[in-house]
């Protein structure tokens, strides 16, 4: 018993040095050509879905800050599956907006990821915009019912939060 063990392990490890290194035509070959392609317009890197648009209304939410507080107007509200978000910078900038991946359920990590576009700077971090005007949408088309928490990641600190809760 022992010793089939130890085979065991022996044998996963060959496996493991050979997928790894080995560039040997085959999946290898496949994986190298898909990750070199250059994702669809509408397909965030790294997601597995294509972007879904908005079918409902868009709800405003402001990001302002002033040098002191740094907040997102109103911080928290309540839509319905379909609906769009436009985060719209006042003042104090720089902000983005951030999920956190950890917290976002596995049923809705593609398409958030997905509908969030192909400008995030990390997985569901949206890019910095600095000045007054500038806007970021994202479409909760195809996002399942539940409560997504957001922030701004340059005032994480700051406690710049917020929360999308979608109705189905
Ligand atoms: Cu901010």
């Amino acid at each position: 018993m022992r010793f089939s063990g130890l085979a065991l392990i022996a044998s996963a490890v060959v496996i493991g040095a050979c997928g790894g290194g080995d560039k040997t035509p085959g999946t290898t070959d496949t994986a190298a050509k898909a990750a070199s392609t250059t994702p669809a317009p509408t397909q965030a890197a790294g997601s597995t879905v294509p972007k879904m648009p908005a079918t409902g209304k868009t709800w405003e939410v402001k990001m302002v800050g002033d040098g002191t507080n740094f907040k997102f107007e109103p911080a928290n509200i309540t839509i319905k599956v379909g609906d769009n978000v436009k985060w719209i910078l006042i003042s104090g900038g720089p902000h983005n907006v951030t999920f956190n991946p950890a917290e976002v359920p596995a049923a809705a990590k593609a398409q958030l990821l997905a509908n969030m576009g192909e400008n995030q700077m990390g997985e569901m971090m949206g890019p910095l915009f600095q000045n007054a005007n500038d806007s970021y949408e994202v479409s909760f088309a195809g996002i399942p019912a539940g409560t997504y928490g957001f922030n701004c990641t340059p005032h994480l600190a700051m406690n710049m939060k917020g929360t999308v809760t979608v109705k189905p």
